[in-house]
C-alpha cells in the first residue's frame, strides 16, 4: 500500500527521509588506530565518559591481583594489522577509541592462528568477506572449526575454545549431542534420512509433538526461521486484508522483507527508523511501524493512530539478538488486547525462546496465546527446521480450504527427513527430560551473569548481563553483555542497550570478543548462552577470562591516559 512515513513513522514524529538506511556495505576501514568519525561521533567522543574510563582513572577500582595477560604465540608487538571493523563498530570505536585496543587484541590474534588466517585468504577469494553470516565473520578473521563437541569447539590452529554462541543459540545441548547424532547416524545406515520430496511418517508425528507443547492447532514446516516469520507474515496480510507490519525496533526475525526494517540503531533522534538492507520493494519500508520493546503506553499510541490498518504485531517473548530481555508481563498482554482490539494478529516470534524455558512456547508463562508462533533453533536440535503453528483458519490460507491463497509451499528441502528425525528426537528428548534440562540451565545462566559482572567489577567495570528472569520468564540460560554508560541505567530493550547513548555498544560487541578469543573462549554479542553441556567448572573458566580481559581493558585505559 506504500504508506509514507508521515503515517506509519518510528517511535516518535515521522521523520520525512524515514530515517538512515543502513547496510549499504560501506565498511569503515581502519588501519592502525586511525579512524574517521561524524561530527556527531566527535561529539559523543567528547562527552563520553565510560565507567571504563573512571575505572582507569582509579575512582571504583578494587583492588585485584595483577596477572599477566598471556600472549599465546608471542605475537610481535607493532606490526602493523591491517583491521576492517564493522560500520556501526568503527564509528563507536572512532568515539572512544577502541581502535588501539582493538588492533593491539587484533596483532595477538593473528599471531596465535597461522592455519585460521591462511584459510581466510582462500576464504576471501570464494566467498563475500570469507563466508555466509556476518556474525561468523568477526575481524580480522573468525577461527575456522575443526571439530565441536558440548561445550567446546575446535580450530585450525589446536585451541579449544570454550563455546557460549552454540550455533546461534541452537544447540541447547550443546554440540552435537549424542542422542542426536546417534539417532541421525542410525537413520542413514538403515538408508534413510536424504530429501525424498515425499512425505512420511515422521513429518506427522513431529508436527503432532509440536502442536501439541505449543497449543497450536495446525503447523507447516520450513527451513529457517526467516522463512517462518516472512510466511507468518503474509499469512496475517492476507487473512486480515491489512498491510501494516508492526515489530519492535532492534527486534530481528531475519533477513526478510518486513523483517529489515528497523533493526539497526540508526540515529538518536530517529531510532530504529531505516530499512536495513538496499534492494527492498519501496513500499515494505512504509508498511512496516516500528515501537519499542516493553512500552506498553508506546504500543497502545501506535494502534490508536494506526490500529485498523494493521496486519499484524510480530513480537519475542523475549527478545534474543537485540538484548536477551524477557517482555514485561504488561507489554505482552497490552499486545493481545489491542490485537483484539484492533482486529489485527499477534504474532510470536518463539525462534529463540521456544523450547528454550521450558519443552513448549513461552507464551504459556504469560498465559497468552498468539495467532500465529514461529519456531526455529532448538526444535531442530541443530538441523534446519522451522515451523509456523497456529490457529487453523489462518493457516489454512495456505491450504486446499482457503485456494492456496498464500503461497508457503514449495521449499525443496522443507520438512526433510533427517532434519526432522533430529526435530522429533530433540523436542522428544526435551519432553522427557524437562524436569530436569530447563531448572539448570536457568540456574547456570543465573550462575554466568553472576560470574561475568562479578569479573568485570573487581576491575571497576560496571557490566550487566542480560537475561535475568521477570517472576514470568525463568531465568535464561542467554545473556548478552552490556557495558551502561551508568550503572543506574535501566535496560528495557534494544532501545537501550543497542543506544551507544546508552550502552558501550562497541566494547560489548567487538572487543570483548576478540578478547575473550585470546583466553579460548567464544563470545557472540558480549555473551551468548550457556546449555546443557556446559559445567560450573565452564563458567568459573569464563569467569576467570574474564577477569584477565577486564584487567586488561582498564591496564589499557591507564596507559593511555598516563
Ligand atoms: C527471533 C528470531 N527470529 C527469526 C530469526 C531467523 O531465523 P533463521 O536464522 O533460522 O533464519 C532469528 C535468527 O537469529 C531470530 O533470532
Amino acid at each position: 500500500m506504500g504508506g509514507s512515513w508521515d503515517t506509519v513513522g518510528g517511535y516518535g514524529e515521522p521523520s520525512p527521509e524515514g530515517g538512515c538506511v543502513q547496510g549499504s556495505g560501506d565498511l569503515g576501514e581502519l588501519e592502525e588506530g586511525v579512524a574517521t568519525g561524524s561530527l556527531l561521533e566527535a561529539r559523543q567522543a567528547e562527552t563520553a565518559v565510560t565507567n571504563l574510563e573512571q575505572a582507569a582513572a582509579g575512582g571504583t577500582i578494587h583492588p585485584g591481583r595483577r596477572t599477566p595477560h598471556p600472549r599465546p604465540g608471542g605475537a610481535p608487538r607493532g606490526a602493523a594489522v591491517r583491521l576492517r571493523v564493522r560500520e556501526e563498530g568503527s564509528r563507536l570505536s572512532a568515539a572512544i577509541d577502541h581502535v588501539p585496543l582493538l588492533n593491539e587484541l587484533a596483532q595477538e590474534y593473528v599471531a596465535r592462528s597461522p592455519r585460521s588466517s591462511e584459510l581466510n585468504e582462500r576464504a576471501a577469494r570464494a566467498l563475500v568477506d570469507g563466508g555466509s553470516h556476518a556474525l561468523r565473520l568477526i575481524e580480522p578473521f573468525p577461527p575456522r572449526i575443526t571439530s565441536a563437541k558440548g561445550a567446546y569447539v575446535r580450530d585450525e590452529d589446536g585451541h579449544e575454545l570454550l563455546d557460549f554462541w552454540q550455533g546461534h543459540y541452537a544447540n541447547l545441548l550443546g554440540h552435537n549431542p549424542e542422542v542426536i547424532t546417534t539417532a541421525l547416524a542410525r537413520a542413514f545406515e538403515a538408508g534413510f534420512g536424504l530429501q525424498t520430496g515425499l512425505t512420511d511418517r515422521l513429518e506427522v508425528e513431529t508436527a503432532e509433538l509440536l502442536c501439541e507443547r505449543v497449543g497450536a492447532e495446525r503447523a507447516r514446516f520450513t527451513t529457517s526461521g526467516t522463512l517462518a516469520t516472512m510466511y507468518a507474515i503474509l499469512l496475517a496480510r492476507a487473512s486480515t486484508g491489512r498491510s501494516l507490519v508492526m515489530k519492535v525496533g532492534g527486534g530481528w526475525h531475519g533477513a526478510q522483507p518486513w523483517g529489515l526494517v528497523g533493526v539497526d540503531f540508526g540515529s538518536q533522534d530517529a531510532p530504529f527508523q531505516g530499512a536495513d538492507s538496499e534492494g527492498l520493494p519501496a513500499a515494505v519500508r512504509g508498511e512496516v511501524v516500528v515501537t519499542p520493546f516493553n512500552d506498553p503506553d508506546r504500543l497502545s499510541d501506535q494502534f490508536r493512530r494506526l490500529g485498523d490498518r494493521v496486519a499484524c504485531f510480530i513480537v519475542e517473548p523475549f527478545i534474543g539478538s537485540g538484548a536477551g530481555l524477557p517482555a514485561s508481563p504488561e507489554f505482552l498482554h497490552a499486545a493481545r488486547e489491542l490485537c483484539d482490539r484492533y482486529g489485527a494478529l499477534l504474532i510470536f516470534d518463539e525462534v529463540i525462546s521456544g523450547f528454550r524455558f521450558r519443552a513448549g512456547d513461552a507464551g504459556v508463562f504469560y498465559g497468552i496465546r498468539p495467532d500465529l508462533a514461529c519456531f526455529a533453533k532448538v526444535i531442530g536440535g541443530g538441523m534446519p527446521v522451522a515451523a509456523v503453528a497456529g490457529r487453523a483458519d489462518i493457516l489454512e490460507f495456505a491450504g486446499r480450504a482457503k485456494g492456496r491463497r498464500v503461497r508457503f509451499s514449495g521449499g525443496t528441502y522443507s520438512a526433510h527427513p533427517a532434519s526432522l528425525l533430529a526435530a522429533k528426537t530433540m523436542m522428544s528428548h526435551l519432553v522427557a527430560h524437562e524436569g530436569e534440562i530447563y531448572p539448570r540451565l536457568s540456574s547456570l545462566g543465573a550462575k554466568v551473569r553472576a560470574t561475568v559482572e562479578g569479573a568485570f567489577a573487581t576491575e571497576g567495570i560496571h557490566a550487566r548481563c542480560t537475561g535475568r528472569g521477570n517472576g514470568v520468564l525463568p531465568d535464561s540460560p542467554v545473556s548478552l553483555l552490556v557495558f551502561p554508560r551508568r550503572a543506574s541505567s535501566p535496560l528495557r530493550g534494544p532501545q537501550d542497550t543497542r543506544n551507544p547513548a546508552v550502552c558501550d555498544v562497541a566494547l560489548g560487541e567487538e572487543v570483548v570478543q576478540l578478547a575473550l578469543l585470546l583466553e579460548d573462549v567464544h563470545v557472540v554479542h558480549g555473551l551468548g548462552t550457556v546449555t546443557a553441556a556446559h559445567t560450573d567448572a565452564d563458567v568459573e573458566r569464563l569467569g576467570e577470562a574474564c577477569r584477565r580481559v577486564a584487567r586488561r581493558f582498564r591496564h589499557t585505559l591507564k596507559q593511555r591516559r598516563a
